[in-house]
């Protein structure tokens, strides 16, 4: 039997998760979003793409969580993106409300199922979903460190005029200005990056990435990236689905690890059918370890104003 998937907002995010989940047949895919027509009509626009891309998951759109009943998967997207100027947090408190009534309805309809949480600010959000669902907590991750690590790959390989398949790396930390890239652990082909780039290339790849969703936004005028975040939702559901056991840097609820109690904040981890089976500790320097509690107190004070 095939997997289902549903995607809560058929905004830019949403619909291409939707996409790219029906181009790799790896799930039927049910979206939900509170405009009326619109979850319906983009689904229907994806099937009919069905027999041209040669796939036979079925897509459907509507407002009713009944209809997302016994998924697997369930990524929440709704809520509002950045505008330019405005910081992730300056989101917090309306997405807050979103994801609390969308995440309580989708867990009631689908009990077994793993979130993905992609709305901003993205580790508050996280741990919104984690308490308004009542779901263990390997079963609940948020998407972030995937898209940003995506940027930091793209930089590095662009920098040295190599594949990006070449470049692996993570970043830890939360979802903001405060993520913490780690360039002792990212390697080219095997080679320490920090061998092959000097330092203040190397810094400026990393102020980049910091800004990489608000030089998008910038740019967009309207809207925030889709495109290199709906990739990365589908790098994680594919992990998932096929128990890959794939080390992926993910937003993870800390009870202890790194330090960090009672929090979502971005750390590798193992992924596969089970959801998070693993957080992977990596021995981190005096600055590095400074940087990540830096980033999870920004964490921190966000769950606070909405007391999650
Ligand atoms: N974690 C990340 O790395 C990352 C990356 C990109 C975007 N985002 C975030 O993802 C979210 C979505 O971005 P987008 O570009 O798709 O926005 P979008 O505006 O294109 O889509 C959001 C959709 O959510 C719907 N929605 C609003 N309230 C809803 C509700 N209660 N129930 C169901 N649907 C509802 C809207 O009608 C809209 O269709 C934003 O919060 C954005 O900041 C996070």
């Amino acid at each position: 039997m095939r997997k289902k998937v549903t995607v809560i907002g058929s905004g830019n995010v949403g619909a291409t998760v939707a996409q790219r989940l029906a181009d790799r047949q790896l799930a039927d895919v049910v979206l939900v979003d509170i405009l009326e027509g619109v979850p319906q009509g983009k689904g229907l626009d994806m099937l009919e793409a069905g027999p041209i891309e040669g796939y036979d998951v079925r897509i459907i759109g509507t407002n009713r969580y009944e209809e997302t009943a016994s998924s697997n998967v369930v990524v929440m997207t709704a809520g509002f993106p950045r505008k330019p100027g405005m910081s992730r947090d300056d989101l917090l408190k309306a997405n807050h409300d979103v994801v609390k009534s969308a995440i309580s309805e989708a867990a009631r309809h689908s009990p077994q199922a793993i979130l993905i949480v992609v709305t901003n600010p993205l580790d508050a959000m996280a741990q919104t979903a984690l308490r308004v669902s009542g779901f263990p907590k390997h079963r609940v991750l948020g998407m972030a460190g995937v898209l940003d690590t995506a940027r930091y790959r793209t930089f590095i390989a662009e920098a040295l005029n190599v594949s990006v398949q070449n470049v692996q790396g993570f970043v830890l930390g939360g979802h903001g200005d405060t993520m913490v890239p780690v360039p002792r652990y990212t390697t080219v082909a095997g080679i320490p990056v920090t061998e092959l780039l000097p330092k203040d290339k190397l810094e400026a790849i990393i102020t980049r990435t910091r800004n990489g969703g608000a030089e998008i936004v910038n740019l967009l005028k309207a809207g925030s990236a889709y495109y290199a975040p709906s990739a990365a939702v589908v790098e994680m559901i594919e992990a998932i689905f096929q128990d890959r056991k794939k080390i992926l840097p993910c937003a993870a609820y800390l009870e202890g690890e790194y330090g960090i109690q009672g929090l979502f904040v971005g750390v590798p981890v193992k992924l596969g059918a089970r959801g998070i089976e693993e957080i992977i500790e990596i021995k981190l320097t005096a600055e590095e370890q400074a940087a990540l509690r830096k980033s999870a107190e920004g964490v921190k004070q966000l769950v606070s104003v909405i007391g999650v």
